[in-house]
């Protein structure tokens, strides 16, 4: 099963960088035929939030940090939306996981370049929702989508899930799509969202996750050193990311096996999960459950 995660991982992988490389010589072209002088000053700040982020960390962080935002940063300019588009079912399902209300004040951490602002429901209220990405050409082409959906262009902005830019505000629905696998600390990003989530609010995680109890194959380990610095970590288990003292926790998780499309990314679902977090104390019934996957949601 890991050998066929290995091949099909590398093959996504060349796939992308191919892509990028065949349009890299577009790439300055695009940026700058998109670059209008009344967003310039609005870039210039994501770009230097962007670097305060970076002065927060040490060396090696720092530089593990720089390349895979760089290689973001690539993909964002280049062809990024187009070899996401197999996760859509998975971030429909989300949504309906989230639940999201017409009231309800939404974020979404490491948003990317928007590609959930088109499975958001109707119904959601659109100044409410915030979208954040640590990487300055992600968020710029989310501000580029946001007006077609009704979002404020001013509520996608670079910021760092480890280090939430709210002190008072509260969210009802957080979620972390595709993205917790690539933030580096995980721990401090979950605890950051629970610091922010509103009573009885809820988390939904969409990630490539390691079930609890499972074993992890030496080529797993392996493959993973790659992965890790190019685009994510895909090793992390959830319960082993809450750690001890969360408050949170696992109210519902389910594999995305036969729920992804195209002919790569369908068959990356096994390895993907959908799992819904909320705080213990809001919701004492049900009981905790572990990150194991029950027969129904295989
Ligand atoms: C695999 S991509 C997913 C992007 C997008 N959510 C999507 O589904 O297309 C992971 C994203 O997490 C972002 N990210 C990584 N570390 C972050 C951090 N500390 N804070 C916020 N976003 C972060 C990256 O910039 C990248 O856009």
């Amino acid at each position: 099963m890991y050998v066929k995660f290995i091949i099909l991982s590398f093959i996504f992988s060349c796939s992308v960088f191919s892509a990028e490389l065949a349009k890299k010589g577009d790439l300055l072209e695009i940026s700058t035929k998109e670059i209008s002088l009344s967003n310039v000053h609005a870039m210039e700040q994501d770009i230097q939030q962007e670097e305060d982020i970076y002065q927060d960390r040490g060396c090696f962080g720092c530089w593990s940090r720089c390349f895979q935002n760089c290689c973001y940063q690539m993909l964002a300019a280049t062809c990024w939306d187009s070899i996401m588009g197999g996760f859509n079912p998975g971030r429909i399902k989300a949504m309906t996981l989230l639940d999201i209300q017409p009231m309800d004040k939404v974020l979404l951490v490491g948003e990317g370049s928007g590609l959930d602002f088109n499975v958001l429901p109707d119904t959601i209220n659109k100044n409410e929702l915030k979208a954040l990405d640590f990487s300055s050409e992600m968020v710029r082409q989310a501000k580029q989508k946001a007006p077609r959906f009704g979002i404020p262009e001013e509520n996608c902005f670079v910021g760092d899930a480890q280090k939430l830019p709210f002190t008072e505000e509260r969210f009802d629905k957080i979620f972390f799509p595709l993205s917790l696998g690539s933030i580096p600390d995980p721990t401090l990003a979950l605890e950051e969202a629970e610091r922010v989530l509103a009573p009885r609010g809820r988390i939904v995680i969409f990630e490539k996750l390691v079930d609890d109890h499972a074993e992890i194959s030496c080529s797993r380990y392996v493959l993973n050193w790659f992965t890790r610095c190019i685009f994510a970590d895909i090793n992390r288990n959830l319960t082993h990311m809450m750690g001890h003292h969360s408050s949170l926790k696992i109210m519902q998780y389910e594999s995305l096996e036969n729920h992804l499309s195209g002919c790569l990314v369908s068959q990356l679902g096994p390895y993907y999960r959908l799992a819904v977090l909320v705080r213990a104390s809001d919701y004492p019934d049900p009981p905790t459950r572990e990150a194991v996957l029950r027969g129904d949601e295989k």
